[in-house]
């Protein structure tokens, strides 16, 4: 059996997003890029559109972009006022894990509003991409991690997502991906592909919120990774939970937190469903012997315990 991708915006307008036996068809991520800087694509299609993009697009370690705008917003009010009550004299924020930022407008301007000295920075394993064409060939293209690891490849009329698994009825799929993926491969390191081109995975609104504050940055960041920086809030929403990672991982992910809140500094994390959907999450104060409980969200933290255990 046989499944063809989505790489035309025409496609996506045309809903031809499942194939004859009513399996999701692969989206190309550049479509996101393309939806964004298309002027013709109105404001209710782009996030309509960029969702679904984001929803189906996996990366090698199985992680989701999915998420969507005003996710948690009656969580992020209570967030903000217990960050109002901590009264740093600089409010220094890193949000983790945010995808292309469109779940964390609501949190962003509700800060903007509330604090004078803000600093913020947004992060996600991935904000952007490398998308390298080949010469002389419409829609064929290889997307690579920024570590030039390929995790999509298109050749029209295919598209490949690396770590989407394409079922063993496919087995044309399957045979032509791994042909694809050994030729690609050969070309990148030959050179052969045209000089690559920046694929931002970042929202429209997000985007702009970032540009009007010079305070105000993004980059890549992985969760495994310490970082240098350090922030006395700390928000990570939708990833940090047993769906994602073991309990050794979570540890390893508190410690690199913990050591990048300055003392007293708040932990935000909850995970939830739908835009709107109760938060299972909390907020929590660091401390010499790790991290207390100051709030909860509408249900109990999937990872509350885990976070209690924590020891620096
Ligand atoms: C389900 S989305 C949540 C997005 C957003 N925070 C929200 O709540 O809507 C999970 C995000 O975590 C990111 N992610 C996965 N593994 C990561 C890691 N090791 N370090 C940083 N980000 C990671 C993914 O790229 C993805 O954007």
């Amino acid at each position: 059996m046989l499944r063809t991708g989505i790489f035309k915006i025409s496609q996506l307008k045309n809903k031809q997003l499942k194939d004859l036996f009513g399996k999701e068809k692969n989206i190309s991520i550049k479509l996101y890029h393309d939806i964004k800087t298309d002027s013709s694509i109105v404001n209710t299609i782009y996030n309509k559109y960029s969702e679904i993009i984001l929803n189906r697009f996996n990366t090698k370690s199985n992680a989701i972009k999915r998420t969507y705008r005003n996710r948690f917003n009656a969580f992020d009010v209570n967030c903000i006022k217990k960050i109002e009550e901590a009264s740093f004299e600089n409010v220094k924020i890193h949000d983790l894990a945010i995808s292309d930022g469109r779940a964390s407008c609501f949190f962003l301007e509700n800060a903007i509003n509330s604090f004078q000295k803000l600093n913020y920075t947004g992060s996600d394993i991935a904000m952007y991409y490398y998308l390298y064409s080949k010469p002389n060939e419409k829609n064929c293209y290889v997307i690579t991690q920024e570590n030039g690891v390929i995790i999509e490849i298109t050749q029209a009329p295919f598209v490949w997502n690396m770590a989407r698994k394409e079922g063993k009825l496919y087995f044309i799929n399957n045979w032509l991906k791994s042909y694809y993926l050994k030729k690609c491969t050969n070309l990148l390191k030959s050179g052969a592909l045209n000089a690559p081109e920046k694929i931002h995975i970042t929202d429209k609104e997000f985007s702009q919120l970032i540009q009007s504050n010079s305070n105000f940055s993004l980059k890549n960041y992985n969760l495994f990774e310490a970082d240098t920086a350090t922030y006395n809030v700390i928000r990570v929403m939708n990833i940090l939970h047993f769906g994602y990672f073991s309990e050794d991982q979570l540890q390893l992910i508190f410690n690199n937190i913990y050591n990048s809140l300055e003392e007293n500094g708040l932990l935000i994390e909850g995970s939830n469903e739908d835009a709107g959907s109760e938060v299972e999450g909390a907020i929590y104060k660091k401390t010499k012997n790790g991290f207390v409980l100051m709030l909860s969200g509408e249900k109990k933290s999937r990872i509350e315990k885990s976070v209690l255990n924590f020891k620096p």
